[in-house]
């Protein structure tokens, strides 16, 4: 393909990939936002398999035949529970890529018959190998702590932010060799620093404690996008260039907003510490205080005579995959003339839009979604809020108890409406892994039992007009 022809395929897919994370700003444009972005890649991996450097055609249709059938079926597969965990795996491979195509390139033709500008090829080599490796180890530990194969309690080593300092200044000095080197004689320089980075991303996300793995994860997809312009800028792709500088910054962003979403400082979460203390427990009876009970007949008497209801779902529903059943008991409230509405918390579930993408999958209209923000100053007058499988995010001691781990987070504060009722199991905590002064509240009652079967119990009860 003509270099023009290339530019221009380049420029429109730059453009798609714009407007993708245009349409993904709002749930009614989301879907076409996805179109756009599928369209773009489509067109630049068709416009890069058609371009001049390309004629091994044999094992790139093998690789990508094998990595889009994997690919398909991982995504088909994965429950949205496990979606942060897959995420964290697929920036671990684009590390890998990064860490591979460095290498490549730097022992390739073209690095070492460079003369004018070699400096600055071996520069860009340099931060693609040390980014992309920071990025595959981080993501890696990321993926085990989320899966639960490693403890998502931080590892905090006497001296740690010293030993990151001493990591990442001494793979600077060996970026110093690495580019003054002739020929390939810089080859233990990278490698040095390539280990030296690897054990730098470990560290760094060993030392993040559970409850802020969200950050974590939107932090390495931002890493991902630098480590990918790096790449553009050494392999000199415009396309690459643009679409790393996106994922860069649209992480970094979405890491700000998830960390003022929790009233976290940034530089707290990426060195590190919150959540030391913090111990997996449940909560026994007795302990808070008094837990009082409710059952569904009880539920759905207040529910009957109830003029406004507020439902806010969390990380428990999605467990439950109860989202179709709390959308059949909105619609049967609404055509009482109840007004039902949902308060999502920035936070809620597992991965930022969680609640979101299940409340559109059971068809919810998004007029009724309703972010913290919009809906937190309703609930003095709403007459029963209906917590399903939600915990930290409705904690009030995040508010009350400065020795909370999550204490700071801004949370819905259901406790002011006349009724509360938490659906949940039995006793587990949030993730947080803190107890919830809410479940003593005197407004506050529970339905114990997996939340689709309350749920359906509910919408049994409501159908019989009870
Ligand atoms: P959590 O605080 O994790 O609470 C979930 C609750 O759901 C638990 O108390 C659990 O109690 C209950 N539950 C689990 N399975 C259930 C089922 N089948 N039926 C009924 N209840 C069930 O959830 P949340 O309030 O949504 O808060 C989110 C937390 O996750 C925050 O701490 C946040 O920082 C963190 N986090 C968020 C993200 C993003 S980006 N959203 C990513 C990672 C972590 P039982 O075991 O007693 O049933």
């Amino acid at each position: 393909m003509e270099s023009v022809l290339l530019t221009l395929a380049y420029l429109a897919s730059g453009v798609l990939f714009i407007l993708s994370l245009r349409g993904l700003s709002s749930q009614e444009t989301a879907r076409r936002g996805n179109l756009y972005g599928m369209f773009g890649m489509f067109v630049a991996v068709v416009a890069t398999a058609m371009s001049n450097h390309v004629d091994a055609y044999v094992p790139l249709i093998g690789a990508l035949v094998v990595g889009g059938a994997i690919g398909a079926t991982m995504a088909a597969r994965v429950a949205m529970t496990a979606m942060p965990e897959m995420v964290a795996l697929l920036h671990s491979f684009v590390g890998a890529a990064a860490v591979l195509v460095g290498y490549a390139s730097y022992l390739g033709p073209e690095a070492q018959a460079a003369t004018g500008g070699r400096g600055i090829l071996l520069g860009e080599i340099f931060a693609d190998v040390l980014i992309g490796a920071i990025t595959f180890t981080g993501s890696v530990v990321a993926f085990l702590k989320l899966r639960g194969n490693l403890s998502g309690r931080p590892l905090l080593l006497p001296g740690r932010h010293l030993l990151n300092l001493t990591l990442f200044v001494g793979s600077l000095v060996l970026g110093v060799f690495f580019v003054q080197a002739d020929g390939t004689d810089g080859l233990w320089a990278i490698a040095a620093m390539t280990v030296a980075a690897s054990l730098l991303g470990v560290h760094l996300v060993m030392a993040i404690g559970g409850a802020d793995m969200p950050v974590v994860v939107s932090m390495l997809n931002s890493y991902s996008g630098w480590t990918a312009s790096a790449a553009g800028f050494m392999l000199s792709n415009d396309l690459l260039i643009v679409t790393g500088a996106l994922v860069g910054s649209s992480g970094a962003i979405l890491s700000y907003i998830m960390c003022k979403a929790m009233n976290r400082s940034i530089w707290n979460v990426i060195f590190g510490g919150f959540g030391a203390e913090t111990t997996v427990k449940t909560y026994l009876p007795g302990e808070g205080g008094e837990v009082r009970e409710v059952s569904v007949d009880e539920l759905v008497e207040r529910l009957l005579h109830a003029k406004n209801v507020i439902v806010v779902p969390g990380y428990g529903m999605a467990v439950a995959r109860a989202q179709h059943a709390v959308h059949e008991m909105t619609q049967l409230l609404r055509a009482r003339g109840c007004d039902v509405r949902f308060a999502i918390h920035p936070v809620a579930g597992r991965l930022p839009g969680h609640m979101n993408v299940l409340l559109a999958e059971a068809d919810v209209p998004y007029d009724v979604v309703l972010e913290m923000d919009e809906i937190n100053e309703d609930f003095p007058h709403t007459d029963v809020v209906l917590v399903i499988g939600a915990n930290d995010i409705v904690n009030p001691g995040a508010q009350t108890d400065p020795s909370s781990p999550i204490y700071g987070m801004p949370v819905l504060e259901v406790w002011k409406a006349g009724l509360s009722v938490v659906l949940k199991r039995g006793r587990g905590a949030g993730y947080a892994g803190v107890d919830n002064p809410l479940f003593y509240d005197e407004n506050a009652r529970l339905l114990f039992g997996d939340a689709r079967e309350s749920m359906d119990r509910v919408v049994t009860a409501l159908k019989a007009g009870r």
